[in-house]
Formats: structure tokens, sequence, C-alpha cells
């Protein structure tokens, strides 16, 4: 296509992150926002007027459907991307989603075959992928530096109890108090598959036990962690963690171990540091003789791709820019986007690994084999599997409990109370 791309963002909370770089952003044109909570829609509409557009504001989605737009960001509930993102594709609109690319195995099938049959652009917005530490890794194993993998850690720690009232507004029925532990995966799995390239091939899920020191906050699960163990296609084996564990400054790190040497983030240094004073990545590499090689530490910057225009995006460890803009690039064919925008096949990739490990949990830990829904044989096995933790999406036997031993049941007090701490604008305690 030629232009400027339209865009509009369904989402106004986290999706002011995407907002903030499509003001800035010289091929595209912000065209609408949508959102149901006025205060955030109204946040957003005055960031855009401030930045001298008149957009279109929409409290409902249907209205916001119809609006003349190339392309849509997808930053409403995690669980529910892919049913939009699947009525978006057919009505012709390219998608950028969030995480997590979808909530049931049925509906990975159902988006892979809306992309595919829509021929439009879907990226995923995993942007802990293009984290500057991640993206070195990346383009530093791409070169051959440190061989083909062998075995690699991923952590995304976020112990998020303090801000739960602040991301969950005392809703019981709200996306992040109905997930399972090993749900909200593709922040430390994404960044594995990425580096390397690789595919998941089996998976076994783990799940912590729950913390029960932390007071009643709503999470039906509990606080706990979730740990997938994931063996690639070349038979490499990953770890990843993720969850609520006690550790501040939370920690995003990735290790990767290959024949010829191996890279890794330091786990000191939060990830979001200020510029300058991000952690460091560890790189060593063998050389001729066996054991003996060279070892380099340093701080990566961000890559020499959309130059100036990254450098204005710090958040998330820089890595905030670069879904959107990748998503721009690849609508309008260019090689970055081709290159670096996660497609559908990874990013569902990403996504089964956290759906499957948890039916592995449930079974005491089973290993389950990842299919490959890019091959079209393997699609049917999957396509009606609507299980999860979501009672509108699941019913009777395929409505599973948000914790293996059971969901936490709680009384309307706890959530009454959390609404009570997020209208103050305080944390809990
Ligand atoms: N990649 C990251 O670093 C990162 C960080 C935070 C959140 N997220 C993701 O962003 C997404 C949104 O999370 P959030 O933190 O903004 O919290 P959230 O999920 O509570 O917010 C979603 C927003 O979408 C709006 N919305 C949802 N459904 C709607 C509908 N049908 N009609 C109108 N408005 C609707 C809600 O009013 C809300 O403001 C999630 O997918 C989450 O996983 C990603």
């Amino acid at each position: 296509m030629s232009g400027k791309v339209r865009i509009g963002v369904f989402g106004a909370y986290r999706g002011m992150t995407m907002i903030e770089v499509l003001l800035r952003h010289p091929e595209a044109e912000l065209v609408a926002i949508c959102d149901k909570y006025k205060p955030a829609l109204e946040k957003a509409g005055k960031a855009a007027r401030e930045a001298g557009l008149d957009i279109a504001l929409y409290e409902n989605f249907e209205d916001f459907f119809r609006h003349d737009m190339d392309a849509v960001v997808l930053a409403n509930y995690a669980n529910e991307h892919a049913p939009f993102a699947i009525r978006l594709l057919k009505s012709g609109r390219h998608v950028l989603s969030e995480v997590l690319p979808c909530e049931t195995m049925a509906q990975a099938v159902e988006l892979i075959e809306a992309v595919e049959a829509s021929g439009k652009v879907y990226a995923y917005a995993e942007n802990y992928c293009y984290m500057w530490h991640a993206f070195e890794m990346r383009e530093r194993y791409a070169r051959g530096e440190i061989g083909e993998v062998m075995y690699a850690e991923g952590e995304y720690i976020h112990d998020c109890a303090a801000i739960w009232p602040g991301i969950t507004y005392g809703e019981r029925g709200h996306w992040r108090n109905n997930m399972y532990p090993t749900f909200y995966c593709t922040h430390s799995i994404g960044p594995m598959l990425s580096i390397t390239g690789r595919r998941p091939v089996q998976v076994t899920g783990f799940i912590t036990q729950r913390n029960n020191t932390v007071r009643p906050l709503g999470l039906k699960s509990g606080e706990c962690a979730g740990i997938e163990i994931v063996t690639l296609d070349n038979g490499a084996i990953c770890k990843s963690v993720h969850g609520h564990l006690k550790r501040e400054p939370g920690s995003i790190n990735y290790e990767i171990y290959g024949t010829k040497g191996s890279m890794e983030s330091e786990r000191f240094t939060p990830s979001y540091a200020p510029e300058g004073q991000e952690p460091e990545l560890q790189v060593y590499r063998e050389g001729d003789k066996l054991c003996v090689g060279t070892t380099e530490r340093y701080r990566p910057g961000p890559q020499p791709i959309a130059g100036e225009m990254a450098k204005k995006f710090s958040t998330h460890g820089g890595s905030d820019f670069y879904p959107t803009h990748f998503f721009i690039e690849k609508i309008l064919g260019r090689p970055d986007g081709e290159k670096y925008s996660i497609d559908v096949y990874h990013a569902v990739d990403m996504g089964i690994c956290g759906i499957l490990a948890y039916r592995s949990a449930l079974a005491g830990n089973r290993p389950l084999r990842v299919p490959d829904l890019r091959d079209k044989a393997e699609r049917d096995a999957w396509r009606h599997d609507n299980k999860c933790t979501n009672p509108a999406v699941a019913q009777g036997d395929d409505l599973l409990p948000c914790y293996p031993g059971g969901s936490m049941e709680y009384p309307d007090s706890v959530y009454e109370e959390v609404r009570k701490i997020w209208l103050s604008g305080k944390n809990a305690e």
C-alpha cells in the first residue's frame, strides 16, 4: 500500500504505549481509539489533540469497527485478542495484537486460518523480544556467534501484588484474576524462540505452591509461579519461569547456551533501568582451543534499525517502539517488517506452550507434544478444543480450575476492598 497507514487502537490503557508511537510515526496516522472506560479514552483523546490530531473516540467496539481504517492495534483484555483479531482480519484490516495471541487451542487454529484466508498482516506485539539485551542476542545468534542452541532460560518475574488494584480494578471477572499460572508465558518464552529461531515441539508444565502469606487480592489461582520446560525442534531444552515470586526489582532475563558459546543478560540490574544503566550482556565465544575463548561484557544499546525514531521510546527496556514500527513496515512491504515482525505462526508457537503447559501440570506434569499448526493436517485435532478458565468460552468439563488444586474463591468484600484501593490511587500494602 502507499501513503500513511490509517490505524485505530482498541484499549486505551496499555494501548497508550502504541498511541504514543503512532502519534510520532511518520508513516502512520492514528484515526480512532476505542475504550469503554471513559477516563482512559479521554486521556488518549487529549494526547491526540495535543499532537494536533482530531481523531474519533468510541466507547463501543461496534461503532469503532465501522470506522474507515486500514489496521487495528488490539490492546484490549489479554484473553480476548483472538476473537477480535479474527473479526478484524475478516473485514480486511491488518492486526497488531498485544500479548497473548489466543486463549484456547481452538482459537489458535481459527486465528491462523483467518490470517491465511485474509492475506492481511497479523503481527504479535511481544515487545520483550525487542528489549535491547534480547534484540542484541537475536542479532548475534543469527550471525552464528555462539553456534546452535543447546539450553536456554527465560524469566519474567514480576510480583504484581502491590499494583493489583490498579490493574484489576476490583473486578472479579478481570482476566488477570481469572488466568491460570502458565497463561502469561510469552514474555519469558517469546525471546528464547525469537533469538534462536527454533520451534517448540514438547512442553512440560509445573506450578509452584501458593504463597499464602500475601493478603487476598482476588487472584483465583493464588500467588504462585508457572514454569514451562520446552523442548525445541533441534533437541535443545528451554526453561521459562514467570509469575509472582518475591524479587524487587523484578527480573526480565535470558540465557542462551550454544555449541560454540553463550550469551546471558545480567540479573541484578532491571531491564527498564534508565539509559546508560541498562543490564549488561555477557557473551562467551569459544575459540580454536577447547574451553578457551573470549568473554565480553557490555551494555547493548538499540539496534541500528529505525535509528533516531527508536531512541525516543525508552519504556520496557527500549522495546515498546518496535512492535508497532515493524507492523507498519510489514504492511508497507519493507524488509525490516518482514524480518522482525512476529507473524501468527511464531505468535501461536509462543502462546500455546503456556496453554499446553497447564494441561501438562493438570495431568501430573506429563510432557505434551506441541503441534506445528503451520501444518494443516495438525489442525483438526485442536479445532474444537475450547478448554480454558474463562466461563464465557468454556463450559462443563472444558472449564478448567485456575489452579491445579482448585480455584480460590473470595467473598465480594475482597473485590470491594481492592476496588476502593484502586479508586484511592494507592497501591495495596
Ligand atoms: N507487552 C507489555 O509489556 C504489556 C504491558 C501491560 C499490558 N499488556 C497487555 O495489554 C493488554 C491490556 O492490558 P492493560 O494493562 O491495558 O489492562 P486491561 O486489560 O485491564 O485493559 C484493557 C482496556 O481495554 C478496554 N476494553 C476491553 N474490552 C473492551 C470492549 N469490549 N470495549 C471497549 N473497551 C474495552 C478496557 O476498558 C481497558 O481499558 C493486555 O493484553 C495485556 O496483556 C502488555
